[in-house]
């Protein structure tokens, strides 16, 4: 089945398209729904979203929130950890309460084994929502990592390392622990969010070229209902 392509105007736009089609999902379910959810730049016009439209809405916005990747040997407190941030942009302000988080603190061999034993009693995931970066990177799976890979503990490529630290203006680990292709291909919708000329060349690779480990968001081709939603730049290599 061929993605689906929402496209958007501006950042703006792309934070309101992604947000009608994240609450679309939401709201189909009856029971809260299991959501994985990025970090990063480009869901921030869609978080900031989803606090207005919680403000100004009656209906509770629920759903269990898993977590993608995270940085390992952080401290417990420190605020460049993943799980802080999306706290305080979407789970605090929405009132989420169901958490499946990832412990940067924890021995990384026993916290991957946690995180896959967790995944793994999930039938599905109703719900994942994936940046892309300049790599073809999704989540921290980094180019030439296998496909048929679990949660792991991984290292960082030099170039996603050094977004990391540019982000957070200082230098952040370099392994991490990321959900691998076995929990991704659980998704029942996966939404791949990008914006901007520097994703378009990953972009079209991930749905245009060779399914390789070489570009890991190319797996997406293999899954039904994906969804990209992406601005005209991020989707100018795309064929009109
Ligand atoms: C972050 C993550 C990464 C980002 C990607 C794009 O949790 O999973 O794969 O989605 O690096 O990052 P931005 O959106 O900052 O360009």
């Amino acid at each position: 089945m061929p993605p689906r392509i929402l496209v958007a105007n501006n950042a703006l736009d792309h934070g309101r398209i992604t947000c009608d089609a994240f609450l679309d999902v939401i709201f189909q379910s009856s029971t809260p729904p299991s959501v994985v959810l990025p970090t990063g730049n480009t869901p921030l016009p869609f978080y900031a979203e989803l606090r207005a439209r919680l403000r100004t809405r009656q209906a509770k916005i629920d759903f269990q929130f898993l977590q993608l990747d995270e940085y390992m040997g952080c401290a417990p407190h420190s605020e460049t950890l993943f799980s802080k941030w999306i706290a305080r942009e979407v789970l605090d302000p929405l009132h989420i309460a169901d958490r499946f988080t990832f412990n940067s603190a924890a021995d990384p061999s026993e916290e991957v084994a946690r995180i896959r034993a967790h995944m793994a009693s999930l039938p599905s995931i109703d719900l994942v929502v994936l940046g892309i970066g300049q790599n073809g990177h999704i989540g921290l799976l980094e180019p030439g990592t296998d496909f048929n890979c679990a949660a792991s503990l991984v290292e960082m490529a030099e170039s996603t390392w050094a977004a990391n630290c540019a982000y957070w203006g200082q230098d952040i680990p370099r392994s991490a622990v990321t959900l691998g292709f076995q929990e991704l291909r659980k998704a029942q919708h996966t939404f791949m969010l990008a914006l901007g000329t520097s994703k378009a060349e990953a972009l079209y690779r991930a749905f245009y070229g060779d399914v390789t480990p070489d570009c890991p968001a190319s797996y997406l081709q293999s899954m039904d209902n994906v969804t990209i939603i992406a601005d005209r730049d991020a989707l100018s290599l795309f064929p009109v």
